[in-house]
């Protein structure tokens, strides 16, 4: 089993590049589908999530073509076959495939996906929106099977009771081929929902109103090729802006979108974080004393509940108490205990986390729980005296492409070895 191995208290200093948007290219994959041509992403992150959707859409049929940080996907050999679980159920966003799979096919018989354990992790909101377009949703043992009977999808008015990325991407993905006009109501604003419909529109789709909390989709008969550049990773950016402002000494990120990262960067401002903010990067200074704050997340444009465990290891060092509360993954603590045997004063109550600082961590055998439990626990080895180990490394490398070679370039002790 792989571990990474850090020796903490190295200051970090010099640039780190973010890289594309794990949460966007794990969609725009599987929208390609929906394409009678060619389409070229630029700016494909290195991760694990990445190489899986690249398995199952080459089983599928498609043919792709790696270069770089570019992927040359050609849909046309696609074939409407029952997706192997095996892959499926190694990531959650495999459920985009329904999208693209009933789109084209109106047919997807697909294992149920899996993902990180935040907790249950429920798909009624894609469920009911593949029904109002017409969809039968059946279970054949491990895998679900959504079928129009041969039938073309039929646009529908969609209200969505909860706010949901992958609900409003997947609905969006199905809807730009189907008969009409489907609007989605209560749709999620993340900057990924964008992305995802930019790629859709230079394919020929027509979507208005991605990024507001109403999307109107016109189907559309075909969906032709095109290049599309992904949008830099919101989440690894705040992730190294967090280690930056944790330890560093003079630090810049680049290929930040500063507006995706709004309520990430006033928190920080609040907690005292010197920053200077630039055309598409930010630097970030050796910190003074920082003042603890509490936070909550909620949908975009607040404060992204994938950025609480990241900033994490930052709060403990400051001065003071403070509370966080993930409204919408509840369960989203695994990382507190895996802190708390760093030395840190933090424990879970009464469904959310609190903290004192400052702490002195100090470095121990710790395990990553999910993905960005484990960005958590990297900050905490590099902040800790001594040495962290951390084991179940796969959740990390899903979604953060080549941290080890990023952060050893910032200065940080730190490898991967096999035990
Ligand atoms: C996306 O997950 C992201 N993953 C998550 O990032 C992110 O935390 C989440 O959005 C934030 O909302 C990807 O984009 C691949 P949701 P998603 O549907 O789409 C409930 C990471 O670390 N819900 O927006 O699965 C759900 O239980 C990952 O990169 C339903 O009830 O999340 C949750 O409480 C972790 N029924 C809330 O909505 C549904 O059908 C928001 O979930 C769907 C969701």
């Amino acid at each position: 089993m792989r571990k990474i191995i850090i020796n903490g208290g190295n200051p970090l200093r010099g640039e780190v590049a973010v890289s594309g948007a794990k949460n966007s290219v794990v969609a725009l994959i599987p929208a390609i589908i929906l394409a009678d041509d060619v389409v070229t992403l630029d700016g494909v992150p290195a991760i694990s999530d990445v190489d899986s959707l690249i398995d199952i859409m080459t089983l599928m049929g498609a043919s792709i073509e790696r270069e770089g940080d570019s992927l040359r996907i050609d849909p046309r050999g696609v074939k409407d076959i029952p997706m192997p679980y095996g892959k499926i159920n190694s990531l959650r966003a495999s459920y985009y495939f329904y999208g693209g799979l009933l789109g084209r096919f109106g047919q997807a018989v697909v294992g149920l996906p899996g993902g990180c354990d935040l907790g249950p992790r429920p798909i009624d909101l894609h469920l009911k929106a593949f029904e109002a377009m017409g969809a039968t949703v059946s279970y054949e043992g491990e895998a679900m099977r959504l079928s129009t009977e041969g039938k073309a999808l039929t646009g529908a008015h969609i209200y969505m009771d909860t706010v949901s990325v992958g609900a409003t991407i997947n609905t969006m993905i199905a809807a730009s081929k189907a008969k009409g006009r489907t609007v989605i109501e209560n749709a999620a604003r993340e900057p990924e929902i964008i992305d995802i419909a930019t790629l859709l529109n230079n394919m020929g789709a027509h979507i208005r109103g991605a990024g507001t909390d109403i999307i109107t989709i016109e189907g559309v008969e075909r969906l032709h090729g095109t290049r599309h550049q992904v949008i830099p990773d919101r989440i690894e950016a705040g992730t190294y802006i967090a280690m930056a402002a944790a330890i560093g000494e003079g630090v810049r990120i680049t290929n930040v979108l500063y507006e995706h990262l709004e309520s990430f960067i006033s928190k920080l401002e609040e907690m005292g974080v010197h920053m200077t903010i630039e055309e598409d990067s930010i630097f970030v200074e050796k910190q003074g004393n920082l003042k603890a704050v509490s936070l909550k997340t909620s949908p975009y444009p607040g404060f992204a509940t994938d950025l609480q465990q990241p900033i994490t290891p930052l709060l403990l060092k400051t001065h003071g108490r403070g509370k966080i509360r993930d409204t919408i993954y509840e369960k989203r603590v695994n990382h507190v205990a895996e802190l708390a045997r760093m030395g840190a004063h933090i424990s879970v109550l009464g469904g959310q986390i609190v903290y004192e600082g400052p702490n002195e961590l100090t470095g121990a055998p710790v395990k990553a729980t999910d993905l960005r439990a484990g960005a958590a626990l990297v900050t905490a080895g590099l902040i800790a005296k001594g040495q962290t180990v951390i084991s179940n490394i796969e959740f990390i490398l899903r979604g953060y492409s080549d941290i080890i070679e990023k952060l050893t370039n910032l200065g940080a002790d730190i490898k991967i070895i096999e035990d």
